[in-house]
């Protein structure tokens, strides 16, 4: 996509030391001078942080860096950007509400919450915050379009799908879909790897989890009341846990996609103050997958490991009997990995970082074969679609 100037970063904002080409007589000498001696300095300080920028002399300085950090335009590519994000945190704010209605720290369902407390005891509670930080992603997005003269993004129209009939479920249209998931759990191999799949590897699933709800559906299938022992005893029980042994692994696939979206949408900023959100909204999202990463693995480790939905036939086998470095279920940060070329020594590193493979159109991809959108209109997959394009096809351009 072609961008319109970035007026943030263009260095003309400074009328008093626009360069005259006329070259006439020795004042326009001197502000020639000045302007050499100003962009030079601003050059060095790209390098050096824009702390230093307060050492530098000349209010006409000061003028340029505090329009490149308020009111300016954003370029076209920044605002593709940040509303694919902001569709991103809409979608994410979705699929976690429903979570915490039922799960998070004043959920209400205490059987779900039960069996999600066998993952970890303040499992509600992490649901809880995660949801808070998802709505204020979304809202400060949209803000800060609006900001800029930008269309913050709206995906009200798409909220359609149904609830669960599950006790603690408000009963409302949803973007998303959380009761037949196919979740992808390569994330957790991927992460254990000294591969990259930036450099065309492709990793197993941990765990196959397929048309598995990761939210209770109803009382029927399982009772609000329900006592969650570990290991679980008695079907209705079992299938609990199994849900929620699911939505362990669904907290985690969601938000290591955020940290790989993220890293990739930084690498297309243009502006000093959107890439500034982009990395500071990024940073939050991979400390949620760390967080669920080392979660996750309590499903699949003793003494919780081994259960099975007897509806579904979902299985969380013990990892750690398996054995070896890609099942091991505390070995939750980022293994060092190969990382832009295999003659680099390996480096722990977020991954993927290319658009192909995590980029805007690769998320929405993700969530589709996720079965997170089972039951969207046509027009909806158009619209995120659209948006996902845009994102990837902006370009960072710095003057
Ligand atoms: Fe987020
Ligand atoms: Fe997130």
């Amino acid at each position: 996509m072609t961008s319109k100037t970035d007026h943030a970063r263009e260095p003309h904002t400074s009328p008093s030391l626009r360069p005259d080409t006329g070259g006439r007589g020795s004042e326009e000498d001197d502000v020639q001078t000045e302007w050499r001696r100003v962009v030079g300095r601003r050059s060095f300080l790209k390098g050096v942080g824009l702390a230093g920028a307060a050492a530098v002399p000349g209010s006409a300085l000061f003028a340029s860096e505090a329009m490149a950090q308020s009111g300016s335009a954003i370029t076209n590519g920044d605002v593709a950007i940040l509303r694919f994000l902001a569709a991103a945190e809409l979608i994410e704010s979705d699929l976690w509400q429903q979570y915490n209605e039922l799960g998070g720290v004043n959920g209400g369902n205490p059987a779900y919450m039960a069996a999600l407390s066998n993952l970890d005891s303040d499992m509600p509670q992490y649901i809880a915050d995660n949801t808070d930080d998802e709505l204020s992603h979304a809202a400060f997005l949209n803000a800060y379009l609006r900001s800029k003269g930008a269309e913050p993004v709206n995906l009200d129209e798409f909220r359609t799908l149904p609830s669960s009939k599950a006790t603690g479920a408000r009963q409302k249209g949803r973007l998303t879909n959380l009761q037949s998931l196919d979740v992808d759990t390569s994330w957790y191999v991927r992460y254990r790897s000294t591969k990259n799949p930036d450099l065309g590897a492709s990793f197993p699933q941990a765990v196959t989890i397929r048309r598995e709800p990761a939210i209770p559906l109803n009382d029927t299938d399982t009772p609000p009341g329900l006592p969650a022992p570990v290991p679980p005893v008695g079907a209705q029980e079992t299938r609990m846990q199994a849900i929620a042994n699911t939505a362990g692994f669904h907290f985690a696939f969601i938000e290591q996609g955020g940290s790989s979206l993220y890293s990739i949408m930084a690498l297309k900023a243009s502006s000093l103050e959107v890439l500034r959100i982009i990395v500071s909204i990024g940073g939050v999202e991979t400390n949620h997958f760390s967080l669920w990463h080392d979660k996750a693995g309590n499903a699949v480790a003793q003494p919780l490991a081994g259960v099975t939905d007897p509806q579904t036939g979902v299985t969380f086998p013990d990892l750690n009997a398996k054995g070896g470095e890609l099942n091991q279920t505390n070995l939750i940060l980022p293994e060092p990995c190969e990382f832009l070329r295999k003659s680099l020594p390996d480096c722990s590193v977020v991954r993927p970082t290319l658009d192909a493979n995590g980029g805007a159109v690769a998320a929405i991809d993700g969530f589709t074969a996720d079965r997170l959108f089972e039951g969207q209109s046509s027009k909806f997959f158009r619209t995120v679609r659209q948006l996902a394009r845009e994102a990837d096809a902006a370009q960072r351009q710095v003057h």
